[in-house]
C-alpha cells in the first residue's frame, strides 16, 4: 500500500526535480550505540537504499548525494580506508537492484584521488547502470565546493589562454558548464540530516536558490517516509527566486 504521505505529495504534483541530500550523523549513530564509527557508515548504506527507492516512487528525476568530501580525507586513516571499502561494497552489491530500478549512477568529484581499487568499483557502477531512465544518482565523492569552483576557474582560464573562450563570454552558464553537474538543473531541495544548520562546503554555486531542509534524524535512520517528509515540507514552501512573487 503507498503510504499516506506519497499519496499527498501526487495530489500535489509539485514534485522537487532535483533533491541533494547532506548524510549527516552515522558517527553519532554508532556512538548511541557504543558502536566503532563504521558501523555507522555501514547502517548508513541501508538509508542510502531507502532513499533511492523513495525517490522513484515521488518521482524525483535526480538524486545527489553527498558521500565524501574532500575534507574527509583529514579523517584517520583506518575511516577513510573504511569508506572506500564501503563504497566498493556497495557497487558490487547494489548493482543488480540499482539496474532493476533503473537508476543511472553518475559519480562526481575529483576520482583521480581515489585508490585504484576504488575507481574500478566506481567504474563499474557507473558503467554497468548506463542507460537507466528512472533516476539519476549523483554519488559526490572527493567532492568540495569550492574546490570545484577553482577547477571550474581553471578550466576556463585554460580555454581562455587557448584563444576558444573570450573573457566577455565567461557568464553563468559557461561557468555552471565547467562544473561537475553541468547540464543537471540545480536542486529543488537539499536536505540534511542530524540537525545541523550547515552547508559544509557542498554544492555553493548550484545551492544558490535551493529550499533547505534540516531533519534532527539521524543519517541510518532515515528512511523513504523521511524522504516525503521533506518533500512535503519543499510543497508548502513558495518559491520566489528573488523576485515579489513565485514565477
Ligand atoms: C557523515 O556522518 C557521513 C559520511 C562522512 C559518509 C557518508 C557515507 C554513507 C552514508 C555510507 C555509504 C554510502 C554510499 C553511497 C556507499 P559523520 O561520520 O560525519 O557523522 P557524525 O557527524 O555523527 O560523526
Amino acid at each position: 500500500m503507498a503510504s499516506e504521505r506519497l499519496e499527498r505529495i501526487r495530489v500535489s504534483g509539485d514534485v522537487p526535480r532535483h533533491v541533494a541530500v547532506i548524510m549527516d550523523g552515522n558517527g553519532r549513530w554508532a556512538r548511541q550505540r557504543g558502536l566503532p564509527r563504521h558501523m555507522g557508515h555501514r547502517e548508513g548504506m541501508k538509508a542510502v537504499r531507502e532513499t533511492i527507492e523513495g525517490a522513484v516512487e515521488a518521482g524525483i528525476e535526480i538524486l545527489t548525494l553527498f558521500a565524501f568530501s574532500t575534507e574527509n580525507w583529514n579523517r584517520p586513516e583506518q575511516e577513510v580506508a573504511a569508506l572506500m571499502n564501503l563504497l566498493q561494497l556497495y557497487a558490487r552489491k547494489e548493482l543488480p537492484e540499482l539496474r532493476r530500478q533503473g537508476v543511472e549512477v553518475h559519480v562526481l568529484g575529483q576520482i583521480e584521488r581515489l585508490d585504484a581499487q576504488t575507481r574500478r568499483a566506481v567504474e563499474t557502477i557507473v558503467n554497468g547502470t548506463r542507460g537507466g531512465t528512472e533516476l539519476r544518482l549523483n554519488l559526490m565523492v572527493s567532492y568540495g565546493g569550492r574546490e570545484e569552483l577553482v577547477r571550474a576557474a581553471r578550466l576556463l582560464a585554460e580555454r581562455v589562454r587557448d584563444g576558444t573562450l573570450a573573457p566577455e563570454d565567461i557568464d553563468e552558464a559557461a561557468l555552471a558548464g565547467t562544473l561537475f553537474t553541468a547540464g543537471l538543473p540545480d536542486p529543488d531541495l537539499l536536505i540534511r540530516t542530524s540537525g545541523e544548520y550547515r552547508i559544509s562546503n557542498f554544492m555553493l554555486w548550484q545551492l544558490a536558490y535551493t529550499e533547505l531542509h534540516i531533519t534532527p534524524v539521524l543519517w541510518p535512520d532515515f528512511d523513504r517516509e523521511h524522504l516525503f517528509e521533506a518533500v512535503l515540507d519543499y510543497q508548502r514552501r513558495e518559491r520566489r527566486f528573488g523576485r515579489v512573487q513565485a514565477p
